[in-house]
């Protein structure tokens, strides 16, 4: 039994180092095709670590090698290469994905850092993106031109997964999801051609895009439309457990009845190091709020405040998300109509029975974000898009996100926590059925916000047939299949 047992491992140790040197030679193979624009790490080199770092400890791997390329012309010659040799890849913008394998490979790992032009056009009022940045920078360099787009509301969020997944934004109630404001995409095909896709030049790849990720190649670039950006009145705002009561109640009525496009809070139920907080961030596009505007939530006592006029750049990076960098991490959401108090206390509730359950096993970080938007929110896309479903873009009342997502510390426990989330998620979402407060699309889920188990109806609906035809037309060898993702 024992020298059974010796033979069995001794085999799996000899395939795995078969397995590493096959993707050397692939690394080597990618090496010698690039051009002199592009560069290849390996493990040992800082720009290695650099290249596979993840905010969310479980979604970092150790590939083979980092490949960053410089040119699209260099990525057609990688997915070639990792074409031919079969090579599992990965391809990583931001690397802010909670989902283990899909900005991570062991296999070659291309991260876009050096996509990082941001190119403003007066003319046409847009600006081309690289999706190689985080949007602090994007919000940073459109500054200087006195005008913004619609991106991520938190720091240390990427371009390329926000843009290509949908994209909730502080100006999302105005403009839409970031997608409904991009003009084309720079779009490097799994065959290794170069296309630049508009609804004009290929209406099926620019449907496809917008939400479908990684299936249809990787995206070295984005054009925006912008928009005027003056100063804007927020950052964040916390309150003591002991305010829980106030807090809901402003919230609630918030969610019902605020009517100004300009006007956005994020709220979000806390359990970090054995404290029950609720941190806000609340945001008016524009230098003052018209008198009333935050009031419910201002005249609550808070621990901490930071609310003031301020640049946008300096609103996102007033968000604390880098406090939970290094943890391990999942997310899910589900889809409510709107945020009642009987909801908001049952979130409570879901705070409480999971930090006492699970902190015991590592659980360090237990979240719980409310994401209020007009009804009307889905209304403003420039032409149809992968996510969300046409049905859920109709209503007149869109889903809006509740989005759980837990930090642990141990990678023995990752099923315990991953499963936690979407327990947690489906009780909330039962619980909102019975109180009528279900989402009438609650499958309408954000790509962004869900777990890799989440069936692909659940986010894609009637759009899935259209979204595999097409993918088995532009990707008929599977090329992308080597990546992880959701995969039409
Ligand atoms: C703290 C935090 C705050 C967040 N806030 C928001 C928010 O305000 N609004 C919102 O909508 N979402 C938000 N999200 C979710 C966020 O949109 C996703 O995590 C998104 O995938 C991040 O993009 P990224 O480039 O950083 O991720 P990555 O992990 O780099 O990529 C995610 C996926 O997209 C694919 N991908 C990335 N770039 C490309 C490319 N160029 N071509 C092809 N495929 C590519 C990757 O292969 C991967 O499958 C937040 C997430 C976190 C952790
Ligand atoms: C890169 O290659 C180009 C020609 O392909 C050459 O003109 C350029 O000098 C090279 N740059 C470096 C830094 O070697
Ligand atoms: C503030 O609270 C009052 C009393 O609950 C409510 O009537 C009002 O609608 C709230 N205002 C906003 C802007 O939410
Ligand atoms: C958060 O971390 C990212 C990268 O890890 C960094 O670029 C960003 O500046 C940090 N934000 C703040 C507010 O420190
Ligand atoms: C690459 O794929 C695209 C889309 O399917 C196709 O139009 C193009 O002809 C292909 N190019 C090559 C060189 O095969």
């Amino acid at each position: 039994m024992l020298s059974r047992f010796l033979t069995v491992s001794t085999l799996a140790t000899l395939a795995f180092a078969a397995t590493g040197s096959e993707y050397h030679a692939a690394c080597e193979a990618v090496e010698a095709t690039v051009s002199n624009a592009s560069k290849v790490y390996y493990p040992g080199n800082l720009l290695y670590t650099k290249g596979i770092y993840h905010p969310t400890a479980s979604s970092q791997e150790s590939p083979a090698c980092v490949v960053e390329p410089g040119t699209p012309e260099d990525v057609g010659r990688i997915l070639n290469v990792i074409n031919a040799m079969k090579t599992p890849f990965a391809v990583k913008s931001g690397g802010h994905t909670m989902n283990p394998g899909f900005s991570s490979t062991k296999g070659i790992h291309i991260y876009t850092g050096k996509f990082s032009q941001v190119t403003y056009d007066a003319a046409s009022g847009t600006a081309v993106i690289g999706t190689g940045l985080i949007w602090d920078n994007v919000y940073q360099r459109l500054q200087e031109h006195h005008v913004n787009v619609v991106g991520g509301r938190v720091t240390g969020v990427g371009v390329g997964g926000l843009l290509l997944g949908g994209g909730y934004s502080y100006k999302t109630n105005q403009y839409g999801l970031s997608i409904d404001s991009i003009v084309g995409f720079n779009l490097v095909l799994p065959n290794g051609t170069v296309a630049y896709v508009t609804q004009s030049a290929h209406p099926d790849l620019f449907f496809g895009l917008k939400g479908g990720f990684n299936n249809f190649g990787i995206v070295t670039d984005f054009t925006m439309n912008t928009f005027p950006q003056t100063e804007v009145w927020g950052g964040q705002i916390m309150y003591p457990f002991t305010q829980f009561n106030e807090v809901r109640a402003a919230i609630a009525d918030f969610s019902a009845d605020s009517q100004d496009p300009k006007a956005a809070i994020l709220p979000s139920y806390i359990s970090y190091q054995g404290n029950h907080i609720i941190n806000q961030g609340i945001f008016y596009d524009g230098p003052n709020p018209p008198p009333g505007t935050f009031d419910n939530f201002t005249n609550i006592l808070s621990v901490s405040s930071d609310l003031k006029t301020r640049s946008y750049v300096d609103m996102i990076l007033s968000s604390p998300a880098n406090s939970t960098a290094g943890l391990r991490g999942s997310f899910q959401m589900l889809g409510v109509s709107h945020f009642s108090q009987t909801l908001l206390e049952a979130v409570e509730e879901e705070l409480k029975y999971w930090t006492v359950k699970l902190t015991p096993k590592g659980g360090s970080f237990f979240s719980y974000s409310i994401e209020p938007f007009l009804p009307n929110y889905l209304s403003h896309p420039n032409s149809p898009s992968a996510f969300p479903t046409p049905a859920a873009r109709n209503l007149g009342k869109a889903p809006n996100p509740l989005l759980i997502s837990f930090g642990w510390i141990d990678s023995f426990y990752d099923d315990e926590f991953v499963g936690a989330v979407e327990e947690s998620a489906n009780r909330l979402a039962a619980m909102a059925e019975a109180e009528g407060l279900l989402s009438d699309h609650p499958l309408a889920l954000y790509g962004n916000y869900v777990n890799s188990r989440t069936p692909l109806v659940d986010i894609y609906g009637d759009n899935l047939p259209r979204l595999r035809a097409l993918r088995a037309e532009i990707d008929p060898e599977d090329v992308m299949g080597l990546s992880g993702g959701f995969r039409f």
